[in-house]
C-alpha cells in the first residue's frame, strides 16, 4: 500500500471514530489544516521533479478532494444525530392534562364586570370616568348640591355619620355618588363629560338594599345639552347594555335638591316568563334619577347658570347588574360566598368591549 492509500485510510478511520463535531474538526486541521498531514503532502510537491509532480499532483490532490467530501458527509451525519437527540430529550408530552390556570380558576365579580361594560359604553359616548372619596364632607354630598340645612331631603339619605370633629362638624359615608359632581365641577372647566362609578352607603336592609350599594354618576356640562341629549345619552345607554335593539323609557316627574326639572326612569321589560326581557311586556322597572342641572348647584360650584347648563344622572349598578343577569337577592352579592361568584361571576379574560360584545 502506497503512503498516500494508508494516509487516507488512517484518516478515513479518525473521520468514522469522529462521535462529535469537535471532534471532526480536529481530524480536519490534523489533515487539511495549515500543518496537516495532506496540506503538508501538497507542499512536498514543489521539492519534486516535473515527473514526480506529474503523478503525486493528481493523487494528492485527490485525496485532499475525497477527504474533503468524507468531512463533509460525517459532518452532516453528526449534525442530524445532535438534532434528533435534542429533539428526543425535549420533546413535551402533549398527552399530560394543563394545570389549571389561576388566571382561569378565578372569577370576576358581577359588580366589577358591570362596572366594566357601563364605563366601556359611556367612553364610547365621550365620557371619561372621574372619582371621588368616599368618606365626605356634608359639604360635598349634601349643602353644594342644593340641600338646605334641616331640609328633609337629607333624612331621607339614612346616612352613616362620623363622630363629631372638634370644630362640631361631622364627616359621612357619601349616601350618593352625586358629590363627585361637585368635586368636578370645582376642579375642571367645561365642557364636562364624566361618569363617575363607585360605592355608596346608606343605613338601609333588605333583599333589595345593602348599607354598602354602588351608584355611577353621570354629568354633563356645556352651553347647549338639554333634556333631549340626556334622554338620548340614556336610551343609547339602555339599549347598549341590555343587548336589545330598542328599549321603551318612561320619565317620570320627581324630585331632586340637586336637578330641576328632575326624573325618574323606568323601562319597559317582561317580567312573566322565568327571566326579564326589555323591550316589551306590561311591566316598568326604575332604574335611575336624573335631572337638568339646579341652578344653584352651578352657582355653587363656580359656575354663570346663565352661561352654563347641562344635566346630570344617578343610576344604581347593583340593580342593573341584577336585570341584566338575573340575580335575585343583593345581599348574595356581598356575602363572599365563593360557590355564588363560581355561579355568578365572569371568567377573567372575558374582558367586555362594545366590538367584541359586552357579555358573551
Ligand atoms: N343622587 C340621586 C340618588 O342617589 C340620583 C341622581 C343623580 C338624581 C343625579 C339626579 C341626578 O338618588
Amino acid at each position: 500500500m502506497s503512503d498516500i492509500d494508508s494516509l487516507e485510510q488512517t484518516i478515513l478511520a479518525a473521520i468514522d471514530a469522529a462521535g462529535d463535531e469537535a471532534a471532526l474538526e480536529a481530524v480536519r486541521v490534523g489533515a487539511l489544516g495549515k500543518k496537516g498531514s495532506i496540506s503538508e503532502l501538497l507542499k512536498s510537491l514543489g521539492g519534486m521533479s516535473p515527473d514526480e509532480r506529474k503523478v503525486m499532483g493528481p493523487a494528492i490532490n485527490g485525496l485532499r478532494d475525497r477527504m474533503g467530501e468524507a468531512l463533509l458527509g460525517r459532518r452532516r451525519v453528526l449534525k442530524d444525530a445532535a438534532l434528533a437527540a435534542r429533539l428526543a430529550a425535549e420533546t413535551a408530552d402533549i398527552s399530560l392534562p394543563l394545570w389549571p390556570s389561576p388566571a382561569n380558576a378565578g372569577r370576576i365579580h358581577p359588580i366589577s364586570q358591570v362596572t366594566d361594560e357601563l364605563t366601556a359604553i359611556f367612553a364610547d359616548m365621550g365620557f371619561s370616568v372621574a372619582e371621588g372619596p368616599d368618606v365626605e364632607s356634608d359639604f360635598y354630598n349634601f349643602t353644594a348640591l342644593n340641600f338646605p340645612e334641616g331640609h328633609p331631603a337629607r333624612e331621607m339619605h339614612d346616612t352613616f355619620f362620623f363622630e363629631p370633629k372638634a370644630d362640631g362638624k361631622r364627616q359621612l359615608l357619601r349616601t350618593h355618588t352625586s358629590p363627585v359632581q361637585v368635586r368636578t365641577m370645582l376642579g375642571e372647566k367645561p365642557p364636562i363629560r364624566i361618569i363617575a362609578p363607585g360605592r355608596t352607603y346608606r343605613c338601609d336592609s333588605d333583599q333589595t338594599h345593602t348599607p354598602m350599594f354602588h351608584q355611577v354618576e353621570g354629568l354633563v356640562i356645556d352651553k347647549s345639552s338639554t333634556i333631549g341629549t340626556l334622554k338620548w345619552v340614556l336610551e343609547e345607554f339602555c339599549k347598549a347594555f341590555f343587548e336589545v335593539p330598542n328599549v321603551e323609557m318612561r320619565f317620570r316627574p320627581s324630585f331632586f335638591p340637586f336637578t330641576e326639572p328632575s326624573m325618574e326612569v323606568d323601562i319597559r321589560c317582561d317580567r312573566s316568563g322565568p327571566e326579564i326581557k326589555f323591550g316589551e311586556g306590561d311591566d316598568w322597572l326604575e332604574i335611575l334619577g336624573c335631572g337638568m342641572v339646579h341652578p344653584n348647584v352651578l352657582r355653587n360650584c363656580g359656575l354663570d347658570p346663565d352661561e352654563y347648563q347641562g344635566f346630570a344622572f344617578g343610576m344604581g349598578i347593583d340593580r342593573i347588574a341584577m336585570l341584566k343577569y338575573g340575580m335575585p337577592d343583593l345581599r348574595a352579592f356581598f356575602d363572599a360566598d365563593v360557590r355564588w361568584l363560581k355561579h355568578y361571576g365572569f371568567r377573567p379574560l372575558d374582558l367586555p368591549t362594545l366590538f367584541g360584545g359586552l357579555s358573551v
